[in-house]
């Protein structure tokens, strides 16, 4: 049994980089990230696994980073929305997003990022439905959605090299 206050020491790769710290057993993966690192582009919101908004990815599975403690991912490659986006300018998918108007407040903009991304790594060209179904876990408060759909589907085509489909 860990003590609550009991510090551990970690190594994990996060965006490419190699991480050592000493952490707090109770830290949780997302306030490692946004706290620890700096990087804040990993958003939280109900902290209980409900909204999707701090979703990355974790041996190249989409998790929720709120519900993981940070001392569970020793030995581990994390990708987070600041992994995803190109050194210059935004990925193609990041400006689709931007393109159709699928974001507002962009709060639940780089959940939705990372579980697009592995929807298209597995599925290249999803139907709108196959979309809303994988965006389920993922809440947005502002665009009713029918942007986001617009959103992947036009950077779907785009990746195969199609000619823009609409939803
Ligand atoms: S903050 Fe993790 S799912 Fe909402
Ligand atoms: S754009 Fe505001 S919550 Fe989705």
């Amino acid at each position: 049994m860990i003590a609550p206050a009991e510090h551990l020491s970690i190594r994990l790769t996060v965006n490419g980089r190699v991480i050592e710290r000493e952490i707090s057993a109770r830290h949780s993966l997302a306030d490692f990230l946004r706290e620890d690192l700096g990087l804040t582009g990993t958003h939280v919101g109900c902290e209980h696994g409900v909204c999707g908004a701090c979703t990355v990815f974790v041996d190249g599975r989409s998790a929720r980073s709120c519900l993981l403690f940070a001392v569970q991912l020793d030995g581990a490659t994390v990708t987070t929305i600041e992994g995803l986006t190109p050194p210059e300018g935004l990925s193609p998918l990041q400006q689709a997003f931007c393109a159709t108007h699928a974001m507002q407040c962009g709060f639940c903009t780089p959940g939705m990022i990372v579980t697009v991304t592995e929807l298209l790594e597995a599925n290249p060209a999803p139907s709108p439905g196959e979309i809303r179904l994988a965006l389920a876990g993922q809440l947005c408060m502002c665009t009713g959605y029918v942007n986001i759909v617009r959103a992947v589907t036009q950077a779907a085509a785009g990746l195969r090299g199609g000619a823009g489909e609409t939803a």
